[in-house]
């Protein structure tokens, strides 16, 4: 039996996450776990076997698994190994996104047999609009390596067998923000069918030093060679490059942090079925 893990994370998040889950297991069992960085390429020449476990990270988009992460994943054939989902998500909700994911990786070959929702800070969130900022914290830290002693138990004595992703649903939010974020969402694809806006990172030329670590930290070749812009056919407002670039001078101003920042500030905590 092998243990591989698998995360597509441009801001860091579902990978630290992974990472805290990964050193869970190798706290109980005495086995390498192999890992995999799909964040800026495509799986590629793993062969499983029906013993294999496979555990992958990667973040919530507008409620599904991104997109991306299944677009980096599609070639993995799982031939009956195990796997578990893991979900990360901005505090606000993953919807459908842990349900979305246990699909995908079902249709891949692979018996699902643990699925969690882990929140990581939101791609979105700024100085001025925080949202779930700084986590994965210690607590989330803590969480990730129960979850990962859990799996390691439950591969020790042979009892990880496939569950109902559909069972894990999301911790409700107040009333209120729900209604308020829905009204905003509305709204916002209003004005967006009146009158489109494309919205993409920016760069302030006076900060900028031409480092070249947004080039670098893009997932999808989105930025132009001299750093000014993003192709918005690529870009999939990942934030990646805004929150790597050491002058603070990349921003995306998201029309959705306002209302993120003010009606998703309680903490959630992680959830998970094995
Ligand atoms: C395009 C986009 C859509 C997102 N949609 C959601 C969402 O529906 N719910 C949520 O709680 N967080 C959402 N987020 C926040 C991310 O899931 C969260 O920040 C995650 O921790 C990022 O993972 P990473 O650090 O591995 O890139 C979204 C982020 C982006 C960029």
């Amino acid at each position: 039996m092998s243990i591989y893990s698998f995360s597509f994370s441009p801001t860091g998040t579902s990978a630290k996450i992974l990472r805290g889950i990964i050193e869970g297991i190798s706290d109980v069992l005495n086995t390498a776990v192999i890992h995999g960085d799909l964040t800026f390429r495509a799986v590629e020449d793993i062969v499983l076997t029906s013993g294999d476990i496979v555990i992958v990270a990667a973040p919530v988009y507008g409620g599904q698994i991104a997109p991306i992460a299944k677009q980096r994943l599609k070639e993995i054939n799982g031939n009956n190994a195990k796997c578990i989902v893991v979900a990360v998500y901005g505090n606000r909700a993953f919807e459908n996104a842990v349900v979305d994911f246990a699909s995908f990786m079902s249709d891949c070959g692979f018996l699902v047999c643990g699925a969690a929702a882990f929140v990581g800070e939101h791609s979105y969130s700024t100085a001025d609009t925080p949202i779930a900022a700084g986590r994965p914290d210690s607590q989330d830290m803590a969480d990730a390596r129960t979850f990962g002693e859990a799996i390691a138990l439950k591969i020790r004595t042979d009892q990880l067998h496939e569950v109902s992703a559909s069972s894990l649903t999301d911790e409700p939010s107040p009333a209120e923000s729900i209604v308020n974020f829905r009204n905003f969402v509305a709204g916002y694809r209003q004005q967006q069918s009146e009158t489109p806006v494309a919205y993409l990172p920016q760069v302030d030329t006076s900060l900028c030093d031409d480092c070249g670590s947004c080039y670098d930290a893009c997932p999808t070749e989105a930025i132009t060679p001299d750093f000014r812009d993003a192709d918005p056919s690529r870009c999939i407002k990942c934030c990646a490059c805004v929150k790597i670039c050491p002058q603070g001078a990349r921003r995306f101003h998201s029309p959705f942090a306002k209302t993120l920042s003010e009606n998703f500030n309680f903490r959630k905590s992680p959830r998970w079925i094995l």
